[in-house]
């Protein structure tokens, strides 16, 4: 297919001070989880995002100086040679398909927590480092801040030798630069605090710095947080943004402009949509004549138009589309829009990255795999005989499962107990906040429909018997799982007493639009978004709604997804009671009571109902009863039977659709051996000088 000319302009070379970008798409930098742990599977999911399309491919934060640690999470460095041999590995993979790459030189200042140098902290100022570590940065002097300069050129010399194209200064999400725009981090007296002036000093010789270290053939960009997002107190759009680009405007080769900390940019999808920074990044291009980069979780080629057109941006930045989708500007390229994955803007990536391992994705499941287990987003091995294979059940796994299956040319039945195909993802995006988690479904769904090998058999649940008829010989069962009705989890290893009664829920009757009375206890020991979401659409519906939760924090764990904070104010603003620390341990009828998760200190609280969000239950009757008799399943012709995704063990959508994905690309392969994929090791040579 050509391309739609309506999007050609997205396709026009930007010159980027002595370097050309092929088009306006540009990966801005994200952090992959991967950083100098693992280089060579960085290498190639750099690459297979060159291959995508993408003009401008840059690495994760790359700290320039020990002083500037992020251990345990995986960043990048340029800190010796040896570190410029493993960026060699990424800047080759991208050049090789035409793309640039840039490096994100970082120094954290106040956010670099050095638990592994076990250097001494810096910053503007004197002030306790980010989150509770115990230890403070001390305030930098002359000599500290000479050394920084030198440390950044330093390591833009490195970045030249190991082959980028772009080399960034980075005053993005509140690190070192930034520290020093920001009046409540810079209190400083000298030359480097006070005015904007001062305040943006350090910003300034840093650019030139690094101008002067990468020479004349490579550019200089700069990441710039235009507003902080935390009111007057931080910079603001139309103080500090607007006075930084017009002192500076012109001395860096391209502006990457972004909002805030980690979790104001890359919001959720729960509580932002597409382009959102724009009301607070179009002023940046009336103050520049260089090109400008933002971002927006762009995933429509149309919403891309309009950013160029009417003059917000001159480059698609992009990191979560360029996650679920590396080969995006490509199917834009060759008129291939129904085939985008879009990104759901669920955070899982961030999630990797969050809890220190390589990236993954939703909706992308070859996202960190393509080195160690060599999958590709576009390409998938072919069959190599003839074979038939039934899925059941056609939730995020078996509808994966089924696709790839099909797309490898082999003939898949796919039957569904429903009539409606996508298992938990149609009714969790029916969730406040949740509608774009519908792409999981509907990406997969349109690619089946264009399938002929893949046959669709909707309203038919199986029994065994059923299934040993069929005779197919191959079966798969992704029948997915169910919330547990007795309070069984984390904190309760034996059902909640009481739990058997009346009005006990579950988000499974929230689905089924089973009537719940008020006030209602949601009792949470699941941590991750269900229990939160759930009280908010209790909530929305008029009940009084009290959620007790074990942790600390409303679903704790989407600290990981940097949603944890919007998650509780957003609760907080509905009305919903929140108790924290607690647990539930009585079910009454008109009362719960709950204990103390330290003390064990007993409460009672009013309620007629008990919504548990605890844990689930593996929806594997149909696979038990299969595997039970090997005989019967031999005599039936079936040569394989396998469960996949939340029937296997409950989890994430993002690890069902995996689990349907790893089953498609190892299906009549040669047996692989656990753990199915490569470990990056030492080199022998560099083994050998540890004797
Ligand atoms: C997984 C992940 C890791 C990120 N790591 C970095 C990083 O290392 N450096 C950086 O400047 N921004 C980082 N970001 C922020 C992104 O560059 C980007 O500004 C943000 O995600 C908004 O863009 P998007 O909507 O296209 O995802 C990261 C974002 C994601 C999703
Ligand atoms: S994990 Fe979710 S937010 Fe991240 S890129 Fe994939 S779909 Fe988007």
């Amino acid at each position: 297919m050509a391309r739609d000319p309506r999007y050609d302009i997205l396709f026009e070379p930007v010159r980027i001070g002595p370097v050309v970008s092929k088009n306006r798409f540009y990966q801005v930098p994200h952090c992959s989880g991967m950083g100098a742990t693992w280089p060579q599977t960085l290498a190639a999911m750099r690459g297979v995002k060159a291959e995508g399309g993408w003009g401008v491919v840059c690495t994760e934060y790359c700290s320039i100086h020990p002083t500037s640690d992020d251990t345990p999470y995986p960043f990048c460095r340029l800190w010796d040679e040896d570190d410029v041999r493993d960026q060699a590995l990424m800047t080759e993979a991208v050049h090789a398909h035409g793309a640039l790459a840039g490096v994100e030189l970082w120094h954290g200042g106040y956010h670099a927590l050095n638990r592994f140098s076990r250097e001494g902290h810096i910053g503007p100022s004197a002030r306790p480092v980010h989150g509770y570590d115990p230890v403070q940065a001390r305030a930098m002097d002359r000599t500290d801040i000479r050394n920084l300069r030198t440390w950044q050129s330093d390591a833009a010399k490195r970045a030249v030798r190991a082959g980028f194209d772009i080399v960034y200064v980075y005053a993005g999400h509140t690190y070192m630069p930034a520290q020093f725009l920001s009046p409540r981090f810079n209190d400083r007296s000298d030359e480097y605090g006070g005015s904007i002036e001062n305040r943006a000093r350090l910003l300034r010789e840093m650019i030139e710095d690094t101008r002067e270290a990468v020479g004349p053939n490579v550019a200089v960009a700069v990441r710039l947080m235009v507003d902080e997002f935390i009111g007057p107190e931080g910079i603001l759009a139309e103080r500090e943004g607007k006075e930084v680009l017009e002192m500076l405007g012109e001395l860096p080769d391209l502006w990457d402009v972004q909002l805030g900390e980690y979790h104001v940019d890359a919001r959720s999808s729960r509580f932002v949509k597409e382009a959102a920074q724009e009301p607070y990044v179009a002023f940046v291009k009336r103050y520049t004549t260089k090109p400008v980069v933002g971002v927006g979780r762009f995933t429509s080629p149309d919403t891309m138009v309009s950013q160029i057109k009417r003059g917000i941006l001159d480059m698609i930045g992009a990191a979560r589309p360029s996650i679920a989708d590396p080969f995006l500007p490509s199917k834009i390229e060759q008129g291939r829009i129904d085939d985008i994955r879009e990104c759901i803007g669920c955070n899982i990536c961030v999630a990797s990255n969050g809890t220190g391992t390589p990236i993954r994705c939703t909706q992308n499941p070859t996202m960190g795999e393509e080195w160690r287990r060599g999958w590709h987003p576009e390409r998938i091995a072919p069959k190599h005989r003839d074979d038939t294979v039934l899925v059941v059940g056609a939730g995020p796994a078996g509808l994966e499962a089924a696709r790839a299956l099909g797309e490898r040319g082999y003939q898949v039945h796919l039957a569904e107990a429903s009539g409606e195909l996508g298992g938990r993802v149609p009714r969790e995006a029916t969730l406040p906040g949740l509608s774009e988690w519908i792409r999981v479904r509907d990406w997969r769904q349109g690619q089946i429909a264009r399938m002929t090998n893949v046959e669709i058999y909707r309203e038919s649940a199986l029994t065994a018997d059923q299934v040993l008829e069929f005779g197919f010989p191959n079966v798969v069962i992704a029948t997915g799982s169910t919330w547990r009705r007795d309070g069984v989890g984390r904190a309760h290893h034996r059902p909640i007493p009481g739990a058997d009664g009346l009005r006990v829920y579950t988000p499974d009757d929230l689905f089924a639009g089973t009537p719940i009375e008020g006030p209602v206890l949601l009792f949470d020991d699941d941590h991750y978004y269900m229990g939160g979401v759930v009280a908010e659409a209790l909530s929305a519906r008029g009940l009084a709604v009290t959620l007790v939760t074990t942790a600390g924090t409303v679903s704790a764990w989407t600290s990981a997804s940097l949603e944890q904070s919007y998650i509780q104010a957003q609760l907080i603003e509905k009305g919903v009671d929140i108790v924290v620390n607690h647990s539930l341990i009585r079910i009454g009828t008109e009362k719960m009571t709950l204990a103390c998760a330290f003390t064990g200190r007993e409460r009672t609280l009013p309620a007629r109902s008990a919504m548990l969000v605890t844990a689930r239950i593996a929806e594997d009757e149909l696979y038990r009863a299969l595997a039970a008799d090997p005989g019967r399943l031999s005599a039936a012709g079936i040569v394989s039977l396998r469960r996949i995704g939340d029937c296997s063990s409950p989890g994430t959508i993002a690890a069902a659709v995996h689990a349907g994905h790893r089953y498609a690309r190892e299906f009549g392969e040669a047996s692989v051996d656990e753990p199915g994929f490569r470990l990056e090791h030492l080199r022998h040579e560099e083994r050998q000088q540890f004797g």
